[in-house]
């Protein structure tokens, strides 16, 4: 793969690199992603499974199909593009914003990381709102109780939900405040997060684009790259540091 030389030369005068991640990134894991033709939306219907009515409704059945995620989730690994972010420490100040629930980038190594729509591996009680990080693998079938008698939920974020304050401000600064913004593996249509990009090219990051297909993003980017991220990724860091300063 080619890199311009003024590409190259602009990333390393860089300081503060955002990672904004989508389903795309894990692919390469074997975690499917939302939407086109294998997405988990075009098997699934969201208003059924990822929403707080659909939980009350029917929470065995919505607790189930998580249980069901949890288990390709915990058998899957981080891939070269998780792991070369974590590389990417080495020359930057990183900052990993991901709408993935997968927990893959800290599984990696990544040390700053804000997960925009929660994170599967861990639950609350929708009642008293005790966390429990610990994985309910082991419970028998159907929804977990807490001992206040209200129903364990995911901690992920369902449609209509608003996403987590503390993780979105932190996203949003880390954004404002980068000189590269890559966007890795995402759609980008779906709000707030994907406000990020356009918060970052504002304040005058360069937008960087790895996908394998182009998105609703691709044209307000400064460079997109069609390929997988566990190809372009380790690539780029390759060029990177065998390109000459200047
Ligand atoms: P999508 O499924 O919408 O998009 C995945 C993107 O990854 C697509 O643009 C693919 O072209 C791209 N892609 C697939 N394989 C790739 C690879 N190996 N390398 C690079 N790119 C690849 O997933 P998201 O954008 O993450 O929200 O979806 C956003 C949100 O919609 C999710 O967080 C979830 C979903 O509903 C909630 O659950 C709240």
């Amino acid at each position: 793969m080619n890199f311009e030389s003024g590409f190259l030369s602009r990333l390393k005068r860089a300081k503060k690199v955002v990672f904004f991640t989508g389903a795309g990134i894990s692919a390469e894991s074997g975690i499917p992603t939302f939407r086109g033709k294998e997405g988990i939306w075009n098997k699934f219907k969201p208003e059924e499974l990822a929403n707080f009515d659909a939980f009350i409704k029917n929470p065995d059945m919505v607790w189930e199909w998580y249980q069901y995620r949890r288990k390709i989730v915990g058998s899957a690994n981080p891939n070269k593009a998780h792991e070369t972010i974590v590389e990417f420490e080495k020359y930057f100040e990183v900052t990993v914003v991901t709408q993935n629930v997968d927990n893959l980038h800290r599984r990696a190594g990544s040390s700053h990381v804000y997960e925009l729509h929660g994170n599967i591996e861990k639950n609350y009680c929708v009642k008293c709102r005790t966390h429990f990080d610990i994985p309910f693998s082991e419970e028998p079938k159907g929804v977990p109780v807490c001992d206040c008698g209200g129903l364990i939920r995911p901690d992920v974020v369902w449609f209509g939900e608003l996403l987590p304050h503390d993780q979105y401000q932190g996203a949003e600064e880390a954004s404002e405040d980068s000189d590269v913004f890559f966007i890795i593996g995402t759609s980008a249509l779906v709000y707030p997060a994907a406000y990020l990009p356009e918060i970052a090219r504002r304040a005058g990051a360069m937008l960087v684009e790895v996908n394998i297909e182009a998105t609703e993003i691709s044209d307000r980017c400064d460079y997109s790259f069609y390929d997988k991220a566990g190809t372009v990724l380790p690539e780029l860091l390759k060029a990177l540091t065998s390109h000459p300063q200047n």
